[in-house]
């Protein structure tokens, strides 16, 4: 299977330089780094309509080194936090030790969440993870097993890349461009599959949730269009 070499592919960006493949533009995982993290959490669960509380779970599906996770953890009662990368999971323990309520998994990164029961967590939030998942099944098969991971009433605001033409070129050059920068861009743990977004709400539908995908406005004209599924698991 193609995710097969994924996991030594992460674990080499972590060890290498994790800052960069976790949010490119940073070279550390300072103060700044998680507060950068900490406006997005804020802004996409906004975007999505997801209200956050201390009495609900999340689950984060390609935690990283926690950039995000660390918001996650203030605002929800429980976090689950899984990465196919062990250095990630690693690093993301370490930077959130102060965090009693984050549970970490490590999964195979084929679309299996390590044994979740279904109904299991409120929320299913996930940014800038399932543009890197290598094979079409896989992410349709994440996105199946979320949805019964899902409670009744639950939500879901996974980000995806767009897959249309000028979103995948514009892709591609920039994964040239960090590739003269030294970075191992061109691997297909890096470049991912897309996947169409009607597949996807298809997919959700079949699971019993209500799917849209929102697109996301504000980025910059060069910059590839990210898309949000956003969905509710009917009661
Ligand atoms: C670009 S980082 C983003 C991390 C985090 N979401 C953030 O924004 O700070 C992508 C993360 O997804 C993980 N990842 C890549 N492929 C994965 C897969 N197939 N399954 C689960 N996690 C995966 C990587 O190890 C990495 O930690």
């Amino acid at each position: 299977m193609k995710t097969r070499g994924a996991r030594a592919y992460w674990d080499g960006a972590a060890q290498s330089a994790a800052a960069w493949y976790v949010s490119t533009g940073h070279e550390h995982e300072t103060e700044e780094f998680f507060q950068q993290g900490a406006a997005e959490t804020d802004t996409f669960l906004s975007f999505c309509r997801v209200v956050p509380s201390p009495d609900a779970s999340v689950l984060e599906v390609g935690c990283g080194v926690g950039r995000m996770t660390r918001r996650l953890a203030q605002l929800f009662g429980k976090v689950i936090a899984l990465d196919i990368s062990e250095e990630m999971l690693r690093r993301c323990r370490d930077n959130l030790s102060s965090f009693g309520n984050v549970e970490y998994r490590l999964v195979e990164g084929d679309g299996t969440l390590g044994g979740l029961g279904e109904g299991a967590v409120d929320v299913v939030f996930s940014y800038v993870t399932f543009q890197h998942v290598p094979t079409a099944l896989a992410q349709l098969r994440y996105f199946e097993n979320c949805a019964r991971a899902l409670r009744p009433g639950g939500k879901m605001a996974v980000q995806i890349r767009s897959s249309s033409m000028g979103a995948a070129l514009l892709t591609y050059a920039g994964n040239l461009a960090h590739l003269l920068h030294g970075r191992r861009t061109l691997s297909r743990s890096w470049r991912g599959a897309r996947v169409k977004a009607s597949l996807v709400t298809s997919a959700l539908h079949a699971q019993g949730v209500d799917a849209t995908v929102l697109i996301w406005p504000h980025h910059p004209r060069w910059s590839p269009a990210h898309c949000w599924v956003v969905g509710t698991k009917k009661p």
